[in-house]
């Protein structure tokens, strides 16, 4: 097997770093290659690796276990001779020994590396370690989080992107206040524009969720767990149950010594392949080279899964460009959101589908006058008449006026399979 960058030759083993989306998803390619040699996947989680989008809704609801999310059955393991290695973190990189140091002591051996460690969540600056504040990213975080939930009375949450309105929307069924704090003008303003962003902070507020936005905490008060929030402009909130969701950062603290370039991510060129021969990253934690959209890091469930494949074929010796348009949903109360693109920076944006009263809609973004993004709420088709716009790289004007032909529209009108359409 020929490493993808390296001079050296053929690799038998690859060890996957990270046990979630990318490194799965880059396990698995390597099989369905027909990579014969040793697959190892090193996660610092201990339980199988599970997919994440759960956490926020149904996990946190108490509708599911995470035992009913796993990516892959224990059993695929086996079937895929993927050696796994759970509950012990990657704590170095030694390029040139070709090891990566483990929490537990031990060394790994590899010929080619998949680096897919994701991004683990900022804390709240300055704030105390008090029991009923948490962040929201993994298993256990969701899980200890419900237990709060059932018994809070106050939920206050920092941050209004997705983390924070998922959450409020999963608190909002609860017997509790529940308050979103964004720092912005409106919950996801940063990625949404303004008009939709003050219609979903709009659908918070109409099942019961207090939103404020310009919101900046100064200090959480308490003695062991916490009390209140206290605001820049003096208020006190009440709360016993806090959430943190104002973003995550690349787990990149174990590549410190390694040599290898990191700048908010794993640099990589645009087949995914870090400067070092035989080794690649993929997901949250990789900053690549996308063949239109420059140097991007994208921490979005789709993009782990296909930059994971993406990175193992580099690792194969079949290098390609990964340009994928990027795509994110999120379930928000009865509300869908998927948004194509990258909307944010845009400085136009236009209505093409449905309406914003009824919260049914498709809404185009476009700058310097090319379309740059498109937003649904609660409507699937007409998004993928976007994505392919998106990826054919159309003007704003051309990608409105393709929306208002008959082939867009009447396209949209047929019913999706769960009702959205
Ligand atoms: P985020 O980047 O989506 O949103 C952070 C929000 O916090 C922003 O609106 C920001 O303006 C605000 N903020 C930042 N500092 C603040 C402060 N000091 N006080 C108040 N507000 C502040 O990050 P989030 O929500 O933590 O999500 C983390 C990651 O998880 C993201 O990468 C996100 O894409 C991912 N995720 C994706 C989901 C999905 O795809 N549906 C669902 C949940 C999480």
């Amino acid at each position: 097997m020929i490493v993808g960058n390296d001079p050296t030759g053929r690799i038998q083993r690859v060890v996957v770093v990270g046990g979630s989306l990318a490194g799965v998803a880059a396990a698995e390619e390597l099989r369905q290659r027909g990579f014969g040699g040793d697959v190892a996947l090193v996660g610092d989680e201990a339980l199988l690796p599970y997919d994440r989008p759960p956490l926020s809704k149904a996990v946190l609801a108490g509708e599911r276990e995470v035992t009913e999310t796993l990516l892959r059955p224990s059993e695929w393991y086996d079937e895929q001779q993927i050696d796994l290695t759970l509950g012990d973190a990657a704590v170095d990189l030694d390029v040139g020994g070709r090891t990566v140091g483990l929490a537990s002591g031990a060394r790994v051996p590899f010929e080619g590396l998949v680096i897919a460690t994701g991004a683990a969540p900022i804390a709240l600056p300055g704030a105390p370690p008090l029991d009923g504040v948490h962040t929201l990213r993994t298993a256990a975080d969701a899980e200890a989080i419900r237990e709060r939930l059932a018994t809070a009375r106050n939920v206050v949450i920092v941050g209004g992107g997705f983390i924070g309105a998922e959450v409020a929307a999963t608190a909002a069924g609860h017997d509790c206040t529940v308050t979103i704090l964004e720092a912005l003008g409106a919950p996801m303003e940063r990625v949404i524009g303004t008009t939709v962003a003050e219609l979903c902070a709009d659908l918070h507020r109409g099942h019961g969720v207090a939103v404020r936005t310009g919101a900046l905490v100064t200090r959480l008060h308490g003695e062991s767990a916490v009390r209140a929030v206290a605001l820049d402009d003096g208020t006190n909130l009440d709360a016993d149950l806090v959430i943190i969701g104002i973003g995550v950062r690349p787990s990149v603290g174990w590549l410190s010594n390694s040599g290898l370039a990191i700048a908010d991510g794993v640099l990589c060129d645009s087949c995914c392949r870090t400067g070092a021969g035989g080794i690649v990253a993929a997901g949250d934690v990789a900053r690549w080279e996308h063949p239109t959209l420059g140097s991007v890091r994208i921490e979005h469930w789709e993009n782990a899964s296909r930059q994971g494949q993406s990175a193992a074929r580099a690792l194969l010796g079949e290098p390609e460009p990964y340009g994928p348009v990027p795509y994110v949903w999120s379930d928000q109360y009865d509300r869908k959101i998927q948004i194509v693109g990258d909307p944010s920076e845009a400085d136009e944006m236009t209505l093409v589908d449905g309406s914003y009263e009824e919260l049914r809609f498709v809404a185009l973004y476009g700058r310097a006058g090319r379309l740059v993004g498109a937003l649904a709420m609660n409507r699937s088709r007409p998004l993928r008449a976007a994505r392919s716009l998106l990826a054919d790289g159309v003007s704003f004007a051309d990608a409105t006026e393709a929306f208002n032909s008959t082939e867009v529209k009447s396209a949209s009108r047929r019913p999706g399979p769960t009702g959205v359409q």
